[in-house]
């Protein structure tokens, strides 16, 4: 089998498939958290046992890829709207949506859970002992654990779940996640983050699992309302993470989260963070122009407006892949990235990307513009292409319209390889580039 490593993104997904008997020997898989420090990972890493287990084509994993995107962005509005049914989307579903994970140890003798993080989610949620409808093994058993604590209805903390209901005495609670449901027991227990030890932590024992969009091992929460990590450990950690996406290309997919004010970047810009009273959790900022090469383009004000009543705005997302803009602002970018690659090039498409090219092009850099800070991005946060075919896409997409979508989403191709700092008691994003691939 000869594949080179210079190939794209989701290609490599596919090189991963076929040699995942092999890299999972690769050591650095049981390297060990430290002090602060976790590692990320991608779900499809050599290191996570969520990796899809039948290879699929590049075209069908870029098509996959988006798939789950649209389901996670139409998961995003309904956020925003406050509407709790989120359409279902069709076509398989092998991946799980957000696409990194981390270690985290749950009870006493403690059990590690692969956990999804999601930084636009508040709560923690993993599998339960009877779990009905969840795939994972790796389940928590509150009987097992003697620093298990149930919490009670009455308890503060059953008001800040979604749908509360009360079980006998035990505070239940449903949510959508994705296209998918779950119904899940709160209870509390002791958490460890890598060497830190969180006594007490509220989350949820997923009882009932409905659809494919739960990540198999639980969910930490990283958004910055009550019950999210943040919250809970405000005196430990302050309410300051940082985390960098290693690069799709990565052979170890390693990434970190850093937790905690100290140890995190100083040579680091900020942007304000905004807050949407109406969705406190979402991580806002203020975009306000996008440069292709040089030249900033046209974009109607209204397409990047922050607006807490509509939702309207940006947000930053560990959750999707490729970047959504809405419509005129994406078709403002795109156009001007055809005129800088050249008019004459034929231009195709693949899935949703309406962008590509058969041949090798030059691209412009793609610059985003937000309140006191410019990001600008390389190629290799812009465009996926396998040699295979020999074809490169702008890997950037219109905002799905069959949904009332008024919100941009940076994604976590356009972060990869760049620490991004969520500083909330300043309420400040910063973005530096770190090669931590
Ligand atoms: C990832 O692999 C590279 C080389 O392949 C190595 O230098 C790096 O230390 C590895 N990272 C981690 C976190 O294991
Ligand atoms: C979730 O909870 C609400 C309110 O308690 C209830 O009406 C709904 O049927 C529940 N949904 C599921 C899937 O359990
Ligand atoms: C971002 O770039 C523009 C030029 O395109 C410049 O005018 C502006 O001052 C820069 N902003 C920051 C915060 O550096």
């Amino acid at each position: 089998m000869e594949m080179k490593l210079s190939l794209s993104v989701p290609l490599l997904f596919f090189f991963f498939f076929l040699k995942s008997q092999t890299l999972a020997l690769n050591p650095n898989c049981e390297a060990q958290d430290q002090g602060s420090n976790l590692k990320v990972f991608h779900v499809f890493s050599p290191c996570s046992p969520f990796k899809p287990s039948t290879p699929l084509s590049w075209e069908e994993t870029v098509l996959q890829l988006q798939a789950d995107d649209k389901v996670r962005l139409q998961f995003l509005s309904s956020l925003i709207a406050r509407r709790s049914v989120v359409p279902i989307a069709s076509g398989r579903q092998i991946t799980q949506n957000p696409t990194y994970i981390v270690r985290v140890k749950v009870g006493t003798p403690p059990r590690t859970f692969l956990m999804a993080l999601d930084t636009n989610n508040d709560a923690a949620w993993i599998p339960c002992d009877g779990c009905l409808g969840c795939s994972s093994s790796v389940v928590y058993s509150p009987a097992k654990s003697t620093s298990s604590r149930s919490v009670n209805c009455g308890a503060p903390q059953c008001k800040q779940v979604p749908n509360p209901t009360c079980g006998g005495r035990a505070c239940n609670f449903n949510l959508t996640y994705g296209s998918s449901s779950i119904a899940a027991t709160l209870v509390q227990d002791t958490v460890k983050l890598s060497a830190d030890p969180v006594p007490g932590y509220t989350f949820g024992c997923i009882q009932k699992a409905i659809g494919s969009s739960v990540p198999a091992q639980g969910l930490l929460g990283l958004g910055r309302g009550p019950l999210s990590l943040l919250s809970q450990t405000q005196h430990l950690y302050q309410s300051t993470f940082s985390y960098c996406l290693p690069s799709f290309k990565s052979l170890n997919f390693s990434g970190s989260l850093k937790l905690g004010p100290v140890a995190q970047p100083k040579r680091i810009k900020f942007t304000p963070l905004l807050k949407n009273p109406r969705r406190s959790s979402l991580y806002y900022v203020n975009l306000i122009a996008i440069r292709v090469g040089r030249r900033v383009v046209d974009i109607p004000p209204a397409a990047l407006a922050f607006n807490p009543i509509t939702g309207a705005g940006t947000i930053f997302d560990s959750g999707t892949v490729f970047t959504r803009l809405v419509e005129p602002a994406y078709i403002a970018v795109r156009d001007a990235f055809r005129r800088r690659v050249g008019r004459t090039l034929t231009v195709t498409s693949l899935g949703g990307f309406d962008t590509c090219y058969n041949v090798p092009i030059n691209a412009p850099t793609i610059t985003f513009m937000f309140t006191g800070m410019n990001v600008t991005l390389p190629q290799e946060n812009i465009l996926i292409h396998s040699t295979a075919g020999s074809i490169t896409c702008l890997a950037m997409a219109a905002a799905p319209d069959n949904v009332n979508s008024v919100l941009n989403v940076i994604a976590n191709m356009q972060q990869q390889n760049h620490r991004v700092l969520y500083d909330v008691p300043n309420s400040r994003l910063g973005v530096a580039r770190e090669q931590c691939t």
